[in-house]
């Protein structure tokens, strides 16, 4: 493959949410400061959204690195059913729970007794959901009654939803659980100069010399991607195959526009 050839020790444009390769962008650090502040915090609820491909998953990944130090026990459900009993059965296997009982009210008693139990050991107790947008109406009332368990000072469990926009559509129609957003954060996708920060520091990051693109085709690949980090990484990856395979010295507008040209990305 061509990582030799253009002189990396891993492949710099991999679309996966790798915490190592976190640039961190306005965008990303006033969400990655939000999101800690409410877990310092002890707010109940959060929510982080934004476009496909903007950079959720990979910021929740980097937040809990972040906050590796603090003692909380963290659930992450990432591909929610909508059935609401289903779900409460996949937070508890987050939680390390597998036998999950049958009737939801005996799940939702286990789940207590697990909070109670992290409570008494010192511990916050965090569930993530990702993807929250494919939540049903029914599950986001049975999440709201999860937050019904706190204590006179403090809640018993945290919940983050991370969820493409339409998530607000659906809690907005939950007004309780509307309200228990304490905090919210909308990522957007990059400019044109963090566009251009991110293809370098990313280059950088993968063991390379310097930058490969030229200024045109950063430019190019910009307006292609609208700035939407999956979508760059793409689009790089695939310049860096082809411009391999044209033997060329550096990925100009010429290879990216061709690319798009072939219909390959979208
Ligand atoms: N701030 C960032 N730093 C480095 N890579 C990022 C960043 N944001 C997104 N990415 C890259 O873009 C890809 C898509 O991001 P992801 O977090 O999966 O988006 P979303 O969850 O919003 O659909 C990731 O696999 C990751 O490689
Ligand atoms: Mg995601």
């Amino acid at each position: 493959m061509y990582l030799d050839y253009w002189g990396f020790e891993k492949f710099p444009f991999d679309n996966v949410p790798d915490p190592d390769f976190f640039y961190a962008s306005e965008p990303h650090k006033e969400g990655l400061t939000r999101l800690i502040y409410a877990v310092k915090r002890g707010k109940g609820c959060a929510l982080l959204s934004g476009d496909i491909g903007c950079g959720k998953t990979t910021l929740s990944r980097v937040f809990m690195e972040r906050i590796l130090g603090e003692r909380l026990d963290i659930g992450i459900v990432s591909n929610p059913c909508s059935n609401s009993t289903e779900f409460l059965k996949d937070v508890l296997y987050q939680f390390g729970i597998s036998d999950a009982p049958d009737t939801k009210v005996n799940i939702i008693h286990v789940l207590q007794k697990k909070l109670i139990e992290n409570m008494n050991v010192g511990k916050k107790t965090l569930l993530i959901v990702d993807e929250a947008q494919l939540l049903s109406d029914e599950t986001f009332e049975e999440i709201r009654l999860l937050l019904n368990f706190q204590l006179s000072d403090r809640f018993l469990i945290m919940i983050f939803f991370v969820g493409q926009p339409e998530v607000f559509d659906k809690i907005r129609k939950n007004e309780p659980l509307k309200q228990r957003i304490a905090i919210k954060y909308s990522l957007r996708p990059f400019n044109l100069g963090e566009t251009k920060d991110y293809i370098l520091f990313r280059q950088k990051k993968a063991g390379g010399n310097g930058n490969l693109f030229s200024e045109d085709a950063i430019e190019t690949i910009y307006e292609h991607s609208e700035g939407l980090p999956r979508k760059i990484n793409h689009l790089c990856d695939l310049a860096f195959f082809v411009g391999f395979g044209n033997k060329a010295k550096m990925i100009s507008s010429g290879i990216v526009e061709d690319i798009i040209d072939d219909g390959t990305v979208f």
